[in-house]
């Protein structure tokens, strides 16, 4: 695996490996890697002649300043699972490298409705700091193919977004959620979870996996009220439980019992906020 920190060199040797006829996928990350981004190289490296990662923890897109000084990092173990995985390539850059100018004057991204519900509404700026960042490293990649994970249901529609409102020529491929043995989602913000914590954390899958078998259509706020109730009762502070359409996010109160639908679920265990989210149908 080669190892880049500065752009120009990056963009340089992409550059000459696809004048090659090389294509390239491309799996950003902010680190503390598991299964769930692995899986991502898999699928990268099994459409992709050259597969590159990055690590970067991106500032602009924390909303809360002491999420992002607790955000978990553990450099070495992340180089040697990417090498022992087959990842080609790894952009390592520093937050200068990145955000040379600083963070005055952010470009502004028009992500509309998007913006406006579930992480958009309860995480302020945050999807404008990750389109920001991919934005910028998929100027700098310019890969065929963009690789990123379904536990992130929202970003992934707010990626798809960006792509299509920057004209970026990229195509975006969904990798499914990766869970634990007990049901738990994968996610880097585990590893911040005490024994309790990461006992009782479960319980977000438990109620995604609740709704999945209880919904039916007509009248659906008593069931998400349930699942509120049922988080709220093992001390969890909910952010939102949401049932949605799968591929516009309006959140609904009604389901008609045909329409492709999603819930979601944020919620704080102490002091780290878990989301995780299930297609119903
Ligand atoms: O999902 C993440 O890890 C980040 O939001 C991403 C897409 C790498 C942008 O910083």
């Amino acid at each position: 695996m080669i190892l880049f920190k500065k752009i120009t060199e990056l963009s340089a040797f992409i550059e000459k490996e696809k004048k090659k006829g090389k294509s390239i996928g491309f799996a950003p990350t902010m680190g503390a890697l598991h299964e769930g981004h692995i899986s991502l190289i898999n699928n990268s490296k099994a459409s992709n002649s050259l597969t590159v990662s990055s690590i970067f923890v991106n500032p602009t897109q924390f909303n809360n300043a002491k999420d992002f000084d607790k955000y978990p990092i553990s450099i070495e173990k992340d180089i040697d699972l990417l090498e022992k995985n087959g990842c080609d390539i790894l952009f390592m850059p520093t937050v200068k490298e990145m955000y040379p100018n600083g963070f005055i004057d952010p470009p502004h991204y028009n992500l509309g409705y998007l913006e406006t519900v579930l992480e958009g509404k309860y995480r302020p700026g945050h999807f404008q700091g990750v389109s920001q960042v991919v934005h910028r490293l998929l100027s700098i990649v310019q890969p065929h193919n963009l690789f990123i994970g379904q536990k992130d249901y929202q970003q992934c529609m707010v990626i798809k977004k960006l792509i299509d409102i920057t004209h970026l020529n990229v195509n975006v491929i969904i990798g499914r959620t990766f869970r634990e043995s007990d049901g738990l989602a994968m996610s880097s913000r585990n590893i911040r979870l005490n024994n309790e914590e990461r006992k009782k954390a479960v319980k977000i899958s438990e109620v995604l996996f609740f709704i999945k078998k209880e919904i039916k259509p007509g009248y659906i706020e008593d069931l998400k009220e349930r699942a509120v109730q049922y988080l709220t009762a093992e001390d969890f502070k909910v952010d939102y439980i949401a049932i949605a359409t799968a591929d516009t996010l309006e959140v609904l109160e009604n389901w008609d019992g045909k329409r492709p639908i999603v819930a979601l679920v944020a919620a704080f265990l102490n002091e780290v906020r878990l989301i995780d989210n299930m297609l119903l149908n």
